[in-house]
Parts: C-alpha cells; structure tokens; sequence
C-alpha cells in the first residue's frame, strides 16, 4: 500500500501464552478476529446446507494464539478472552486454580521450570472455561502460522484441532503440512494479510480438492488485486460483501495515523468522516465456488 507499513506485533506471537497479544491490543481496541461474528454463521449454514454435512473444517491463515476458533467453536469474543489476562490482576479475578476441570492440558512429561508449571496452569484454566463455553463441537479449526509457540498454545488450550508451522510465503508444504491442510472447508483470514501473501494462499488453495470459501479481512487501502487473481484462478468468485472501512485496532501512535492517512490519500480512498479517520480499518472480501 504505497508507503504504509503498519506498526509490527511479531513479537507479541512469540510468548508461550497470550497475555503480551491481549494487553498491547486490547487497549487499542482490537477487534480483527471478531469480524468472523458479522459474517460467519450464515456463511457456515450456508456451507453445512450446501454440503449435507455438519462438520465442517475450517484453515485459519495466521491464526496467532487461535483466537477466531475461541469465537467460532466457544463463542468467545476478544475482549471477553483478554479480560482472562488483566494487566494488573486484582485479587479475586483469577478463575480457581482448583476446579475440577483445570487439569485439561496435557501433563508435563519432564522436570519442569517453575515458568513452566505456571503457563501450563494457566493453559490447563483457559482449557476448561473455553469447555465450559462449547458452542459449535462441530467445527474443526486447523491453524497456519508460523509461531510454534502461539500454536502450541492453541492446541493445548484446545482452540485448534491442529497446527501447521511451516512458512509457506517461502516453502512448500511437507507431506504431513499437506494433510492437515487438505480438504478445508473454509479458509479464513484475519489480521493475516499484513504478514502473508499470495504465496501463502496460491500454495494452500492447491492442495484443496474441491475450492472452499475464503473469507478474509485486507486492510482498508491495500492493494487486493493479486489476491483476488489468485482465488479467480482457484475458481472462485470474490466479492465485497461491506466495502465500508471497519475499526480493526486506534492506531499505536500518530506516525502510524500520518502514514496510514497519506497512503489512503495517495490512493484517493476517502476516510474523513469514516473509522478510517481514527482507526486502522479493514474491509471484508469473500470468494465462493461457483455454483453447479
Ligand atoms: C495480526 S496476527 C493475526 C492473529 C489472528 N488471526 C487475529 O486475527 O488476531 C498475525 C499472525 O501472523 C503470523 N505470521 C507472520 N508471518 C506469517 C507467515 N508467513 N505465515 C503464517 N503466519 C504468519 C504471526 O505469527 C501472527 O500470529
């Protein structure tokens, strides 16, 4: 997008638990993976209809610490999940560490760190209350992303059904990536295409048998051309279900602001008056096979 590069959060994925995530984007009033909830349940009816099955597979693209599946598979929203994670906790709001359910994760196998002990407490805790909250058993959630941490988390806090870590904006899938990458259908994208690309997305749509629905959620202004190549040579029709640029997170600082403002000048996109005026803002674009 022009000049634009938005304020880089790489290092937010790389803690073994996502209290760093939610407490740098949780005051900026992050709400990228909730997106899902405007546009998700009728495009799942719709995929459960047109399939006749109830489970459906489901590729989140950047999955980060599995947030979308906290949303679509136990009906947790970001702000309810990072409220789990104040930045100050107080007395009282920390959920027992004794209940019953608390002994979800897997155990630990070796002589453990005494940090280790207490992120596999705090796993085994979001483990039962996201149980707690099961609201669709019938998705399954594979994630892509390259932080092995983020993902073990997801998989231990059983938001994912599996994770693949491979970098695919560079190389292909292993035998075993291929698989659980396989057969997806719908494939889902938030917060994903500042760090990914078409490489990514050519490579995993190749390896689908019959073309799923991709829903994604490209910023506000950038560039989607390439994109929306790519999922017509996986034929698959885009469409741009709510062009209206929507708050995905304030902007870190004033730089931010300034270089996001001039890109969008530069491309003549309007944002006086729109969220874009105070907020990095998204639109959404959905492909779906063609039907017959
Ligand atoms: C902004 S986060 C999005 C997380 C989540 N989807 C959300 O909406 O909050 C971006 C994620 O992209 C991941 N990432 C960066 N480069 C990647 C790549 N080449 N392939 C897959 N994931 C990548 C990072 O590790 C990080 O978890």
């Amino acid at each position: 997008m022009g000049t634009f590069t938005k304020q880089s959060f790489e290092s937010l994925y790389q803690q073994p638990l996502p209290g760093g995530y939610f407490h740098r984007l949780a005051p900026l009033r992050y709400r990228s993976p909730d997106f899902a909830r405007r546009l998700l349940p009728g495009t799942l009816a719709q995929l459960r209809r047109r399939t006749g099955r109830r489970r459906l597979k489901i590729l989140d693209l950047a999955c980060g610490y599995g947030i979308n599946s906290a949303l679509l598979k136990f009906g947790v929203d970001f702000a309810t999940f990072a409220r789990r994670y104040p930045l100050h906790p107080a007395r009282g709001t920390e959920p027992p560490r004794n209940s019953p359910q608390a002994t979800a994760a897997p155990t630990l196998t070796h002589a453990a760190t005494p940090h280790e002990v207490v992120t596999h407490e705090v796993v085994s805790r979001d483990a039962a209350f996201l149980r707690a909250r099961a609201k669709d058993t019938e998705l399954t959630v594979v994630g892509l992303d390259v932080s092995r941490p983020a993902t073990e988390y997801a998989l231990a806090a059983g938001l994912l059904d599996a994770a693949v870590n491979t970098d695919l904006e560079r190389t292909d899938p292993t035998a075993a990536d291929r698989a659980v990458l396989a057969e997806a259908d719908l494939v889902l994208a938030t917060g994903a295409f500042s760090y990914l690309g078409i490489a990514t997305l050519e490579r995993v749509l190749a390896l689908q048998s019959t073309p799923p629905v991709v829903l994604g959620w490209p910023l506000y202004g950038q560039p989607t051309e390439a994109i929306a190549r790519c999922l017509a040579d996986h034929r698959l029709t885009v469409t741009r279900p709510d062009p209206t640029p929507r708050h995905q997170r304030y902007f870190a600082d004033a730089r931010e602001r300034e270089a996001y403002h001039y890109s969008l000048r530069r491309l003549r996109l309007p944002f006086v008056g729109s969220a874009a005026e105070t907020s990095l803002c998204v639109t959404s674009l959905l492909a779906h096979p063609a039907v017959g």
